[in-house]
């Protein structure tokens, strides 16, 4: 089976998500371990209960960035993966980690990228009054919330919309969007190419599918 390795930092709703896809036989692999830089972060429960290693890789416990990311490298290498999958890793990655990495890993952001890159996506998209919303599913690279887009979910934001309303809309989205993204993956029909993310060999459009 394709060897899948899921990096967490929180709650791990989107790490669920994909538990119950591989359950399903939906996810088109094997969850082989689970990495949190915080060593209290619920999703490392999830795991658990789910039978899957977790490890907690606490990044305070190192002097730098880039220590801390070789650390990172080698635990994750240690399980052979085939797709490495941030879900919620709310860390700044070093080039080296990134290229090492390059094409096999995915990312989830709450903002129908490349708008609202980076923190506190919901409020800044309500703040602005915008009329819709959503997810990103990506390829990592380089540049921060950046990488090529693969699959996104767009939303409608509403009058009476929170940034509480907001998130959970966003999250039931990522949770439906996120293992069909990683399931293509893993089947070899997703790739990555300096150009942009290609789907059964087509190049995607710079928001990839909605
Ligand atoms: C998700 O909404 C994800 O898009 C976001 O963190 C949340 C994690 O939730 N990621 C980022 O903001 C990355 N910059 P979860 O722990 O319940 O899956």
């Amino acid at each position: 089976a394709r060897r899948v390795v899921v990096l967490i930092s929180g709650s791990g709703s989107n790490l669920q998500a994909l538990i119950d896809a591989q359950t399903h036989d939906r996810l088109g692999g094997e969850i082989v371990a689970v990495i949190s830089n915080e060593h209290d972060a619920y999703g490392l429960k999830r795991a658990h209960e789910a039978g899957i290693e977790a490890v907690a890789l606490p990044h305070r416990e190192y002097d730098s960035r880039d220590a801390y990311d070789g650390a990172l490298i080698k635990v994750i290498e240690r399980h052979e993966p085939d797709l490495i999958v941030l879900a919620g890793f709310m860390r700044i990655l070093t080039p080296r980690f990134v290229q090492r990495f390059l094409g096999r890993m995915l990312n989830i952001h709450p903002s129908l990228l490349p708008a609202y890159q980076g923190l506190n996506t919901h409020a800044r998209a309500l703040a602005d009054g915008v009329a819709s919303h959503g997810c990103s599913v990506h390829f990592v690279t380089e540049e921060l919330d950046g990488g090529p887009v693969v699959l996104q979910a767009e939303l409608a934001v509403t009058a009476d919309d929170t940034v509480e309303t907001l998130k959970e809309k966003v999250h039931a989205r990522e949770h439906l969007i996120y293992p069909i993204a990683v399931q293509w993956c893993l089947e070899g029909r997703l790739q990555f190419s300096p150009e942009g993310a290609k789907m059964d060999g087509h190049l995607l459009p710079p928001h990839g599918m909605c």
